[in-house]
């Protein structure tokens, strides 16, 4: 059997055919994603705009929270931000609604002509690379970048996927693998730059950013890696887009 490996930088490149796409936001959209169903969160709609967002919590009902953040902080009105210590300290809602600048719009782009798409980080990078080998041939790894441009720590940890896809993936029956352009350059970058994904962190715009305002711990957090077994799955249910957790 032959596995072709992509990797895309932005959600905005013309996507090629995947059967399986893993949406990679690793400062934090794709990390709180994954925290929320390891603090034993159940449900999580993500929608691209804050106003949206308000609009679901009215139409689901008050025992949703809205949760994410504009800036790295909570958006006014917001019951939590975007941070997986938040949620590990404080536990997570039951149900929540998220929207975060980069992240939850790079899950809906993903979602538009693929049939699986997951949240993928490096707390639960081995679990997500397990279910893209289980669920097809073709992973594409879908950086969510930053406003627009490249983010150097979705593409480092996009190298990290890619590495442990091609090592596990002859354990699920490969005989062939291929790389594409986007993926041989992430496992190069992330070979010139891993395996010390917090220093990644710490040197780039968004690791910054976030250090700046508090962060520090979440970022720490973020890089931590295979803490997690949680593959949170993009799903439509009775006409809504959903995340759940496997
Ligand atoms: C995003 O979607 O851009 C992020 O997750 C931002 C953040 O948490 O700071």
């Amino acid at each position: 059997m032959k596995y072709i490996f992509d990797a895309a930088f932005l959600p905005c490149e013309a996507l090629k055919e995947h059967d399986v796409r893993i949406v990679v936001d690793l400062l934090r959209a794709s990390t709180q994603i994954t925290t929320f169903f390891d603090c034993g969160g159940t449900l999580l709609v993500p929608v691209r705009e804050v106003e949206e967002a308000f609009a679901a919590k009215e139409r689901l009902g008050k025992e949703w929270m809205i949760m994410g953040e504009r800036g790295g902080l909570p958006a006014p009105g917001f019951d939590f931000g975007n941070s997986p210590l938040e949620l590990m300290q404080k536990g997570a809602p039951e149900k929540a609604v998220i929207t975060t600048s980069n992240g939850t719009g790079a899950l809906m782009r993903a979602a538009e002509g693929c049939p699986r798409v997951t949240a993928g980080c490096a707390r639960n990078a081995e679990a997500v690379c397990w279910d893209a080998l289980c669920s097809g041939t073709r992973t594409g790894i879908i950086c969510a970048g930053r406003n627009g441009e490249f983010s150097l720590e979705d593409t480092v940890c996009a190298g990290m996927l890619i590495e442990k896809l091609l090592a596990l993936a002859p354990a699920n029956g490969a005989s062939e693998m291929e790389l594409t352009d986007g993926a041989m350059a992430a496992l190069a970058l992330w070979h010139h730059m891993g395996p010390d994904l917090a220093a990644v962190c710490r040197e780039s715009a968004h690791g910054r950013i976030l250090s700046g305002l508090g962060f520090d711990n979440d970022v720490f957090f973020c890089t931590e890696t295979d803490e997690s077994s949680s593959v949170p799955l993009l799903k439509e249910m009775e006409g809504l887009t959903v995340i759940v957790g496997r």
